[in-house]
């Protein structure tokens, strides 16, 4: 069977935590979208595992597939690969002759047009990766896949097409200085043929030499038929989805469920017949730009809030380690994500986080144009005029939380079980598991989905 794990806010729920944590059950763990963009974060026994593109399966030794969904740097995956060897670990990861290339101009371009961007609001607050460019260039038909770096030949060739367009791009629309007297060598270098050219062939040796090429919709299918089991790894998070997500805030993929199967080439029916667990995190945290209802901002008492918050969840971007914006749990975006992913259950986190607070609160509504609203609106202008309708829960004490998942649910502080079960309540889902800590062993677990 397969389990799909998704984020169901706006990315950094704890999804590498819960993938590691019912990973145990799974033969693979694969990616589906999404890049290096992603810092998905593994704590075993005290060691800290930061993964932006090896699946987080790799802590447990499990089988990685980076699925044709996603958009792989092979720089970042290579270094990724060799820094988690030294630590110890063996990753076996495959990635997809279909998956998207993401190369040196794509993160030049990234950064151009968000600084085109800066004095406006349509800035996006982008990781920098070169995410947007890549998938507009797989969408454009001009993209570079995995199983061209295979075909130096070919590789040259299409690299000659694009790269003069891009090349045109950057100095026509952008009048960025590519290759001038006092231009930046590492810009000149992103739109150098030769200098890619010899620098991504030897991408594709390595990626043959380790044999680490797949055609994932197969590689997938046969472990299955074979009675294996899958986990998928979703990145980013619902409402920072390019279609479900607050755009143009967004990334340029689909995080939401249903691309688990586009993104790997695996039937619909086959993810469906699965589990399909979103990750909550107990209140929201937001890297990047757009609105945000219930952020904690505005006055002192708000500020000093967001602050605890922000210290006690440590919440600093993994990819950038720029703070991130903080906010009390909205229940319309956790609705939205629901519906739009078919949660079969929860995993909720952070609860420690909130820990101490005299009353911790949610935004249960919104009042939009004078009318009480339950789910996210369409358009993000209209998201942007909501005003919460917030309700208050009393907090709970901060507690031995190690202890805590030792002995189970019931040993969770009563008043945390009761905004626990609202939320289960308000999404019809049960819940999975609760993490009240960052390593594999504070969580409450309450169900397993493989089992
Ligand atoms: P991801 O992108 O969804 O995998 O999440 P990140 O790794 O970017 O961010 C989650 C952070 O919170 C990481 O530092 C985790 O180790 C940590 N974390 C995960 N679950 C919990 C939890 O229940 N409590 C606390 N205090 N930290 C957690
Ligand atoms: P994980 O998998 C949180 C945000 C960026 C920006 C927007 C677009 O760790 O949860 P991009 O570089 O993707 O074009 O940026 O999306 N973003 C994330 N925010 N967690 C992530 O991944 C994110 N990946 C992208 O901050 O607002
Ligand atoms: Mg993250």
């Amino acid at each position: 069977m397969t389990v799909t794990i998704v984020g169901s806010q706006l990315g950094d729920e704890g999804k590498g935590g819960v993938v590691d944590l019912f990973g145990d059950a799974a033969d693979v763990v694969a990616r589906y979208q999404g890049g290096d963009n992603a810092g998905h974060t593994v704590v075993e026994g005290g060691t800290e595992y930061k993964l932006s593109l090896v699946p987080s399966g790799a802590v447990r030794d499990k089988v990685g597939v980076l699925g044709n969904g996603c958009v792989v740097n092979p720089a970042t995956l290579f270094e990724e690969i060799d820094d988690l060897r030294d630590r110890g670990l063996a990753p076996d990861v495959r990635v997809a002759e279909r998956a998207h290339v993401i190369l040196p101009y794509h993160r030049v371009l990234d950064g151009i047009e968000e600084e085109a961007k800066s004095d406006s609001d349509m800035k996006v607050g982008t990781t920098g990766r070169g995410i947007g460019p890549t998938y507009e260039d797989k969408v454009g038909r001009r993209g570079l896949r995995i199983a061209d770096l295979l075909d130096p030949e070919g590789l040259r060739e299409k690299l000659e097409y694009v790269v003069a367009q891009k090349r045109a791009l950057a100095e026509d629309v952008f009048g960025v200085d590519v290759d001038g007297p006092d231009a930046d060598e590492e810009i000149g270098s992103a739109f150098d043929v030769d200098a890619i050219h010899e620098e991504y062939s030897e991408y594709g040796r390595r990626l043959r030499e380790e044999d680490m090429t797949v055609n994932a919709g197969a590689f997938l299918a046969d472990r299955i038929e074979r009675g294996e089991e899958v986990m998928f790894e979703g990145a980013q998070g619902t409402s920072i989805d390019i279609d479900h997500g607050n755009y143009p805030y967004v990334t340029s993929s689909n995080p939401t469920a249903g691309y688990a199967a586009t993104g790997t080439g695996v039937g619909p029916t086959t993810v469906g017949r699965g589990e399909v667990v979103g990750i909550v995190k107990a209140y929201l945290s937001r890297v990047g730009s757009g609105p945000l209802p219930t952020e904690l901002k505005g006055d002192d008492e708000s500020e000093e809030l967001a602050e605890y918050i922000r210290e006690e969840g440590g919440e600093y971007g993994t990819v950038t380690g720029r703070p991130r914006r903080v906010g009390w749990l909205d229940i319309p975006m956790l609705r939205h994500a629901a519906r739009a992913n078919g949660f079969t259950g929860l995993a909720i986190n952070h609860i420690d986080v909130l820990a101490g607070l005299d009353e911790v609160k949610v935004g249960h509504s919104y009042d939009l144009d004078g009318e009480e609203v339950f789910t996210l609106p369409a358009t993000t202008e209209q998201w942007a005029d909501c005003e919460p309708n917030l309700r208050r829960f009393d907090g709970w004490s901060d507690v031995d939380w190690a202890a805590v998942a030792e002995e189970g649910y019931d040993a969770v502080p009563e008043n945390a079980r009761a905004y626990l079960e609202y939320v289960s309540d308000e999404l019809d889902t049960d819940i999975y598991a609760v993490g009240v800590g960052p390593g594999r062993e504070e969580t409450v677990v309450l169900e397993d989905p493989f089992e």
